[in-house]
C-alpha cells in the first residue's frame, strides 16, 4: 500500500500505491502502513527530509467510507481513532525534518488533510486534479486536521465556505488561495520536492502555528473575526435551516479551535468528527449521496448477461426546451444526434441552445472553439425523417399529446432498424399506454429527463408492461454514456418522480385551502429542507400545466378520479384569477421588474387566512409536507413502481431536490422507525384525510419489527 525508499541523498519517499484499488483512500490498513513509513523516516539519523507521494493518478482521494462507517460503530472507538489519525499527522509536523507533499493528481478530504499537515505543498500542473475537503457534503467534517490547519493556513473567512461547501478547486484556485505552495511542471514535481527538503526545508519545517506568538488571522477574539463568525452564523442559518449538524460543527471547530493552540484544537475537532460519525444525517447522506448514487451510475440493476450497448448515433423528436437539452447533454457525450421538428426554423432553434450553451463555455476558458465546432457538427437539425436512418436510439420529446405522439413513433419506426429503441420523455402519459402506436413495443421505454436538462443528473427509466430486459439495458447504458445518472421504475401514472413530487406541491396547496399563512406554508416548505417552499414551486411548474394535467387525469380516469383538496386552489387560480405561475409573472407569487418576487399581496381575499390562534404549529405543517412524500413513496414501493428503494432515496433528491439529510423518501421512513412513522400517519389521517394512510406493506413492517435498510 505505502512504498517506502531513500535515496542517496538522504531523502525518504513515501509513495501511496493501493495497488487493488483504483484510488488510494484511507482506511484502517493505509493508515496503519503510512505511519510505519512515517516512524521510520522520522527516527532514521540519516533521512534528511521525507517526499510524501503517490504512485497512482490521483494522490489520495480520502477516506474509505465503509470503513469509516465500520470503525465508527463504537463512538469511544472512533474518537481514540481519530486521536490517534491527529498524533500521526503532528508527528510529521513536528519531525524536526522536512516533509514535502508531490501532488500529482486529486487530493480530497484525508487526502488533502495529509498536505496540510506536511511543510511544503508542491502540486504538479495538472488540468485534472481536485483540491479540497469535501466531507460537509456527505454530512461529515473534515477529521484530520482540516478544520484546524486550513484555517490557520488561509485564514478563517477563505476556509469555512472551502470546507461548508464542501469546494473542489484546482490546482490554480488553491495557489491563489494559498491552500499549497505551488505548481511545476510533472515531470519536475519529484526534483523540485527533493530540492526543496534539501535547501529552503532544513530550515523551513516548523509550522507557522509551531512558532511562537503566531495568531491566528480571524479568529473570534479578534475584530475581524468577530464580524466573520457573525455574518457567517447567520449565512448558514439561513442556507441550511439548523437541518445539517455537520455545517453547525464545522463552524464550532474553527470558533473554538482558532481560539486554542493547535493540540487543543485536534482534540476539540475530534469530537466533533465523532459526533457527525454518530448522527443519523451522515448516515442518510453517506447511504443515499455515495453509496446508492454510485450504485446507480455502476448501474446496479441493469439486466445481466445483455452485451453492453455502445452508441455513435442517436435521434430525437421534438426540438423544443427538451429535445434541444436532450441534445445537449448526447453531443457533449461525443454522439452524432439527428434533432428532427416539424419546422426547419424549431429544429435550427433547438440546435442553437447547444450553440448558445458552448459560447458560454468558450467565453469561461471551458471549452476552445475547436471544442464548440466540434460539438456543433454531431448536431443534425432536420425536418426529414430520413436522417434517422442508423440511429440505435430515438428518444421522443414532442408535445404532450398522445396523438402526436403516436404519429411520430410510426414515422420514426418506419426508418429504423428493428433492434432500435424507442424512447418518450412523456411526464406524465403512461408508457405502456403509448407503446400502443409502437410496432416492438419490447423495444419502446420511457426516459424521463429533468429541465433543464444539461443541469440535472438524473434520468428517471421507464419501463413499460412489454419492454424487454434487453432494451432496459441498453437504455441503461445510453443514460450512463451521456453521464448522467439512471433510476429504474415500473409505469404507473406519474411514474415515481412527478407523482411523489406533486404530493408536495398538493399539499402546500391544501394548507392554503385551509387558511394556514401562506408565509407559514413557504417557511415550512423550506425549513422541511426542500429548497422553495410548496406555493413558490407550482409557479414554476407552471400552475397552467399542473391544472391541465388533472383535467387530463380526471378525463382519463372517469370516475377512480379523487380529486383533493389542491384541486379548487389550481381552478379558482387559473379559471377564475388567470394566473398561470412564474412564467406569466402571475401566480401565488407576483413578480415585480425589481427581481424580488414576493406572495402575492391578494392571496388573503381568495384564501382567507384561519386566525393565529388557530394556525398550525410550524413543526406540524414540516411534518405534512414531509410525510406526504415518504407515505406516497412506500405505496410506490407497494405497487411495484419502485423496484429498489435505493431509487427512490435517489430519485427524490436529484430529480426534487427531497432534503438529503432526510437520505431521502424511503430514507426518511428508517429515520423515523417503520413504526412509529405508521402511527403517526395514521394520527395524520384521522386529522387530515386518508392520502395520509399508511399502505399495508408499512403495517405489515411495523408489525413485523423490520425496516428498508439494515441498520
Ligand atoms: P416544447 O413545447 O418546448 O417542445 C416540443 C417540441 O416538439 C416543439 O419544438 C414542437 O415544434 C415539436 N413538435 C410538436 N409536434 C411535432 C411533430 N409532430 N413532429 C416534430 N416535432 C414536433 O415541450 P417540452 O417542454 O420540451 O416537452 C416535450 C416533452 O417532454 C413533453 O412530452 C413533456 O411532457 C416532456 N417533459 C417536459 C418537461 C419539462 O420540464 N418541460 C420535463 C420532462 C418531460
Amino acid at each position: 500500500m505505502i512504498d517506502y525508499t531513500v535515496d542517496g541523498d538522504g531523502v525518504a519517499s513515501i509513495t501511496w500505491n493501493m495497488t487493488d484499488r483504483s484510488m488510494n483512500v484511507m482506511n484502517k490498513a493505509s493508515i496503519a502502513a503510512f505511519r510505519e513509513a512515517v516512524d521510520k523516516a522520522i527516527q532514521d539519523k540519516a533521512v534528511k527530509g521525507v517526499i510524501v507521494t503517490s504512485a497512482k493518478a490521483d494522490f489520495v482521494a480520502g477516506g474509505d467510507l465503509v470503513s469509516m462507517l465500520e470503525e465508527s460503530k463504537d463512538a469511544a472507538r472512533a474518537l481514540q481513532n481519530s486521536f490517534a489519525l491527529q498524533k500521526l499527522f503532528r508527528d510529521i509536523e513536528k519531525a524536526g525534518k522536512p516533509f514535502a507533499v508531490a501532488i500529482n493528481g486529486t487530493a480530497l478530504g484525508g487526502g488533502y488533510e495529509i498536505c496540510l499537515a506536511c511543510h511544503r505543498r508542491i502540486a504538479a500542473d495538472n488540468p485534472k486534479t481536485l483540491i479540497g475537503l469535501p466531507e460537509a457534503t456527505i454530512g461529515l467534517l473534515p477529521g484530520a486536521g482540516g478544520t484546524q490547519r486550513l484555517p490557520r493556513l488561509i485564514g478563517v473567512s477563505k476556509a469555512l465556505p472551502m470546507m461548508l461547501e464542501g469546494k473542489k478547486v484546482d490546482a490554480k484556485t488553491a495557489l491563489g488561495l494559498g491552500m499549497i505552495d505551488e505548481i511545476v511542471a510533472p515531470a519536475e514535481l519529484l526534483a523540485r520536492a527533493k530540492a526543496w527538503i534539501l535547501n529552503e526545508g532544513q530550515t523551513g519545517h516548523v509550522k507557522p502555528w509551531d512558532q511562537k506568538g503566531f495568531r491566528v488571522p480571524e479568529a473570534a477574539n479578534t475584530p475581524r473575526g468577530a464580524q466573520v463568525f457573525t455574518a457567517g452564523n447567520a449565512m448558514l442559518r439561513a442556507k441550511t435551516m439548523g437541518n445539517y449538524p455537520n455545517a453547525q460543527y464545522i463552524m464550532s471547530c474553527v470558533y473554538e479551535g482558532m481560539l486554542v493552540d493547535i493540540d487543543t484544537g485536534l482534540k476539540i475537532e475530534s469530537r466533533y468528527f465523532v459526533a457527525c460519525t454518530q448522527s443519523k444525517e451522515a448516515r442518510n447522506m453517506i447511504r443515499s449521496l455515495f453509496f446508492s448514487i454510485g450504485d446507480a451510475n455502476k448501474l446496479a440493476n441493469r439486466p445481466k448477461n445483455v452485451p453492453t450497448q455502445t452508441y455513435t448515433k442517436i435521434g430525437i423528436l421534438g426540438a423544443g426546451m427538451m429535445g434541444a437539452g436532450i441534445a445537449w447533454s448526447a453531443s457533449a457525450a461525443g454522439l452524432q444526434v439527428v434533432l428532427l421538428d416539424s419546422t426547419q426554423e424549431s429544429a435550427d432553434k433547438g440546435k442553437a441552445y447547444s450553440a448558445s450553451l458552448l459560447d458560454k463555455r468558450v467565453k469561461s476558458k471551458r471549452a476552445s472553439e475547436a471544442d464548440k465546432e466540434k460539438q456543433l457538427g454531431l448536431i443534425t437539425a432536420t425536418t426529414s425523417y430520413d436522417d434517422l436512418k442508423g440511429c440505435d436510439l430515438v428518444i421522443e420529446a414532442v408535445f404532450e399529446d398522445r396523438a402526436i405522439k403516436a404519429d411520430v413513433t410510426k414515422k420514426a419506426e418506419a426508418q429504423l432498424a428493428p433492434t432500435a429503441i424507442f424512447a418518450s420523455n412523456t411526464s406524465t402519459l403512461p408508457i405502456s399506454g403509448l407503446a400502443e402506436a409502437s410496432s416492438r413495443p419490447a423495444n419502446f421505454i420511457g426516459l424521463h429527463f429533468f429541465s433543464p436538462v444539461d443541469r440535472m443528473p438524473l434520468v428517471e427509466i421507464i419501463r413499460g408492461k412489454q419492454t424487454s430486459d434487453e432494451t432496459l439495458a441498453r437504455a441503461m447504458d445510453f443514460v450512463k454514456k451521456i453521464r448522467k445518472t439512471p433510476i429504474v421504475v415500473n409505469d404507473s401514472r406519474g411514474f415515481y418522480t412527478s407523482r411523489v413530487f406533486a404530493t408536495y406541491v398538493s399539499e402546500g396547496l391544501t394548507l392554503l385551502a385551509e387558511g394556514v399563512t401562506p408565509a407559514l406554508i413557504e417557511n415550512a416548505g423550506k425549513a422541511a429542507g426542500m429548497p422553495v417552499g410548496p406555493l413558490a414551486l407550482a409557479d414554476e411548474v407552471s400552475l397552467e400545466l399542473m391544472h391541465r394535467v388533472r383535467t387530463q387525469t380526471k378525463k382519463d380516469l372517469g370516475d377512480a378520479y379523487k380529486p383533493d383538496g389542491s384541486a379548487p386552489v389550481l381552478s379558482l387560480m387559473v379559471e377564475k384569477l388567470g394566473r398561470m405561475g412564474k412564467k406569466a409573472a402571475k401566480g401565488f407569487y407576483e413578480y415585480p421588474a425589481d427581481g424580488k418576487k414576493r406572495l402575492w399581496t391578494e392571496l388573503g381575499k381568495h384564501f382567507p387566512v384561519k386566525p393565529e390562534s388557530e394556525q398550525p404549529a410550524l413543526a406540524d405543517v414540516i411534518k405534512r409536507l414531509v410525510y406526504i412524500q415518504s407515505v406516497e413513496t412506500a405505496r410506490c414501493v407497494e405497487e411495484n413502481v419502485i423496484i429498489d428503494v435505493r431509487d427512490a432515496d435517489v430519485g427524490s433528491i436529484m430529480g426534487w431536490g427531497f432534503p438529503p439529510f432526510r437520505g431521502g423518501t424511503i430514507s426518511n421512513i428508517d429515520t423515523v422507525g417503520v413504526q412509529p412513522f405508521v402511527t403517526e400517519c395514521d394520527a395524520l389521517a384521522q386529522k387530515h384525510g386518508a392520502r395520509f394512510t399508511p399502505p399495508k406493506l408499512l403495517r405489515d413492517m411495523a408489525a413485523g419489527g423490520k425496516s428498508f435498510y439494515a441498520a
